[in-house]
């Protein structure tokens, strides 16, 4: 399928199938921004669950925090964002418009144009006053990112929890950046989720943690499903590394317009606790009794956008294929991923079946995310499912009456299975599981 009919299959999809909605959209759209909708918000919440789950869950050397998203411009100061998070960005003399300097050439990509302005610095920071007076002392920023939220906890954190490096924090959550060129649907937009984890380290370990980590991030993404050919890791040119960093490799995706990253995987070295603990006056850094020797842990950040890799998630599931002669969207989500584990469906909404699908309905709902839908006939029901990624639709018919079983079908196969009603949990379980 041509690329511009992948993507705007895809788009199209999230809106008709309620994953995504342009925001305010009743008022015109506000710049870029988007709403999570009954499907978008299930998925979402099951991109940062697998990520929580893998980073934090299995391990026990990670554990999680959610710091405030507005913040003190303290951070933002010892950190370097206030100095250094611009984008160079020019304006176009004839019609105006406003582009990213590195983005775009010499040309105006909206009128054609080469009377360009010089680029200029411009911050990508959300400035915004916290209580009743709007002057300078009263400033805060929305965070750009969640790590920093890591690095001013780092005491805090390795006081209460007795870790000894190598060990990790975890954080998902909002960030804000004031993005001159947002676009490409949810890929970048000015409000985003982050999923990050500062993972500590001895000063001489950085690298091969490093290295741990592209590998080991990779893996959750083929894991989850997607294709090892849409991914590759690149490791960024000199000239492209952050102001805080000495090695970053990108996870790429083939996006629809061609490759694009994912995932950040930063080698931070210890310029993030240094620069707090300059700016603070307090002590970051480690003691460790077994040698008597006192470092500053060197930090490895792999960084993923939930947004952005949901996003990814939908277009390398997006497929179409012929089932009995008749054409098909099917969304071949990892279970893990999918809105709905299962969607409940009685054959036909006679009174004789509601009462058998909503006792199997209620039997599945504490331990599967579940559907119920009696609208239509069952094939085009099938395939309404289908198109949202449910991997298991279980029917029930006029036979489960008599013989109190039920259909499981198969999303990618579309077999079909009768299964007692008392073992549906057992096998229900053991197929998502897999
Ligand atoms: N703490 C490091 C950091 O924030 P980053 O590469 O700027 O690194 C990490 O961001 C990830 O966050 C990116 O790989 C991307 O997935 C996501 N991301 C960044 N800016 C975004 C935006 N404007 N919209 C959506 N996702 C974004």
């Amino acid at each position: 399928m041509p690329a511009e009919d992948l993507m705007e299959r895809v788009t199209n999809l999230c809106k008709r199938r309620g994953f995504v909605f342009p925001s305010a959209e009743i008022h015109g759209g506000f710049r870029s921004t988007y709403d999570y909708g009954p499907l978008g918000v299930l998925m979402l919440r099951n991109v940062k669950e697998a990520w929580w789950r893998s980073m934090v869950q299995l391990r026990e050397e990670v554990v999680g925090l959610d710091a405030a998203i507005l913040s003190s411009p303290r951070i933002w100061e010892a950190s370097g964002h206030l100095a250094n998070f611009t984008d160079p960005l020019v304006d176009c003399r004839s019609c105006h418009e406003r582009w990213r300097a590195d983005q775009i050439g010499d040309t105006c990509p909206n009128c054609g144009s080469t009377d360009l302005t010089e680029a200029r610095a411009f911050n990508l920071l959300f400035k915004t006053y916290a209580g009743p007076v709007e002057d300078e002392g009263a400033v805060a920023y929305l965070r750009p990112e969640t790590a920093q939220g890591m690095f001013v906890n780092f005491a805090n954190v390795l006081q209460t929890t007795r870790k000894r490096p190598p060990f990790g924090i975890a954080q998902m959550g909002k960030s804000f950046r004031n993005e001159i060129t947002p676009g490409n649907f949810v890929f970048r937009t000015r409000e985003f989720e982050q999923m990050e984890l500062e993972y500590f380290v001895p000063p001489d370990q950085s690298q091969q943690w490093y290295e741990y980590w592209c590998a080991e991030r990779m893996t959750w993404f083929t894991d989850l499903g997607m294709a090892k050919d849409r991914l590759r890791l690149r490791p960024h040119d000199a000239d492209e590394l952050s102001h805080y960093s000495t090695g970053t490799s990108d996870i790429e995706f083939a996006f629809p317009w061609g490759w694009g990253e994912l995932e950040g995987i930063a080698n931070r070295t210890d310029f993030d606790l240094l620069a707090h603990a300059a700016a603070s006056g307090e002590r970051l850094d480690y003691f460790d009794p077994a040698t008597g020797e006192r470092y500053v842990p060197h930090v490895i950040e792999p960084a993923v956008g939930a947004t952005r890799a949901m996003m990814a998630f939908l277009i390398a599931a997006y497929d179409t294929d012929e089932v009995d002669g008749e054409a098909r969207t099917v969304l071949r989500l990892h279970p893990r991923l999918a809105p709905y584990s299962v969607a409940v469906l009685p054959l036909s909404r006679k009174d004789t079946l509601s009462p058998v699908a909503h006792r199997v309905l209620s039997l599945l709902q504490p331990l599967f995310m579940c559907d119920y839908d009696d609208t239509q006939s069952i094939g085009r029901r099938y395939r309404r499912q289908d198109e949202v990624g449910t991997p298991y639709c279980v029917t029930v018919d006029f036979d489960s009456l008599d013989d109190d079983a039920v259909t499981i079908r198969d999303r990618d196969t579309t077999e079909q299975a009768r299964v007692p009603i008392i073992d549906l949990i057992a096998e229900l379980g053991s197929r998502l599981s897999h």
